[in-house]
């Protein structure tokens, strides 16, 4: 039987320099999608999956993110004393268990391999996930639950794909099939990171939702600098390839990567039409802009 898995990695210590010159006092993370921040659906989604433990990997200027997910003694005292118990039932239903969580210090934003390996010792001798936390999914199951699903049949390593348009596969990390496993699964035979235009293996980037084996932790420990200067996860999950195997999950939903303004903005637009009252509102005023756009390039 495959050890089973409890707890989950979410690396917040990027400085978001794209985010600039909000992310001066705000982490990313902590940037608003409607009504919750980013960092929230991802642990939503975590906790959805079975997830026990979460591990932040934070850095300087992230305290406000152990806040979100601690008890607002105040704050709840004063909606209890108002009886604002719908507003009182919100923050409990976010609110991890406690000791569910742990935070430990990235010192130095050295690259996501790095962030990863800062968890080793939180995440000790199992298999775990890792969930980027900028990259937000919207999915009727929980697009870690749903890996976790294969996982319990394969075993192994899992990661997480999505169908891109060939000309913007230079922007990402692409996998390379090999045996399918069944309609949405193949064996991983390789994977690049950001190849030139016309020479990517697929289609499929990856998409921010890994399930690792804990012996990549050896691996990014050795590893030293790669793409960018920083110490990338891919080298390592690359050569942990030559060892274990390696599956990738075309996922039943769709990221938005909340790290640049589009996918920040986009996602804003698709969960605020998940609220029918907003969509009400959001509709016409969308159409509205549009109309407008138009108007103005025919002029
Ligand atoms: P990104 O490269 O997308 O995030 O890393 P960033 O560096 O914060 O953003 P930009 O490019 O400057 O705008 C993906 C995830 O990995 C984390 C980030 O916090 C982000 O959630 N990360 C990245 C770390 O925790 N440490 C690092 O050294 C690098």
């Amino acid at each position: 039987m495959n050890k089973p898995i409890r707890k989950a990695v979410l690396p917040v210590a990027g400085l978001g320099t794209r985010f600039l010159p909000a992310t001066k006092a705000v982490p990313k993370e902590m940037l608003t999608i409607v009504d919750r921040p980013i960092i929230q659906y991802v642990v939503d989604e975590a906790r959805a999956a079975g997830i026990e433990h979460i591990a932040f990997v934070t850095g300087r200027n992230k305290h406000v993110i152990e806040d979100h997910f601690d008890m607002a003694y105040e704050l709840e005292d004063t909606l209890k004393a108002r009886k604002k118990t719908e507003a009182l039932e919100l923050l409990e239903k976010h609110r991890p268990q406690p000791g569910s969580t742990s935070f430990t210090r990235q010192q130095a934003p050295l690259g996501l391999g790095h962030a990863i390996w800062c968890a080793r010792d939180i995440i000790g001798d199992e298999p775990f996930a890792i969930l980027l936390p900028d990259v937000i999914i919207k999915s009727k199951v929980s697009c870690l639950r749903q890996m976790v699903d294969l996982y319990d049949q394969t075993g192994g390593n899992i990661i997480a794909v999505e169908e891109i348009p060939e000309d913007q596969t230079h922007q990402y990390g692409i996998v390379e099939l090999a045996e399918r496993i069944n309609a949405a699964s193949s064996e991983i035979s390789n994977m690049v990171e950001k190849p030139a235009p016309g020479t990517a293996p697929s289609n499929l980037m990856i998409t921010g939702r890994y399930i690792l084996q804990p012996e990549i932790f050896d691996l990014l420990s050795e590893q030293g600098k790669g793409a960018g200067g920083e110490i990338q996860l891919t080298d390592s999950m690359i050569s942990l390839m030559s060892k274990q195997k390696f599956a990738s999950l075309k996922f039943e939903g769709r990221s938005y990567d909340c790290g640049s303004k589009y996918g920040f903005l986009s996602a804003n637009i698709a969960f605020g039409m998940d609220d029918p009252k907003l969509a009400d509102d959001l509709l016409p005023f969308m159409r509205d802009i549009v109309e407008g756009q138009r108007q103005v390039a025919a002029e």
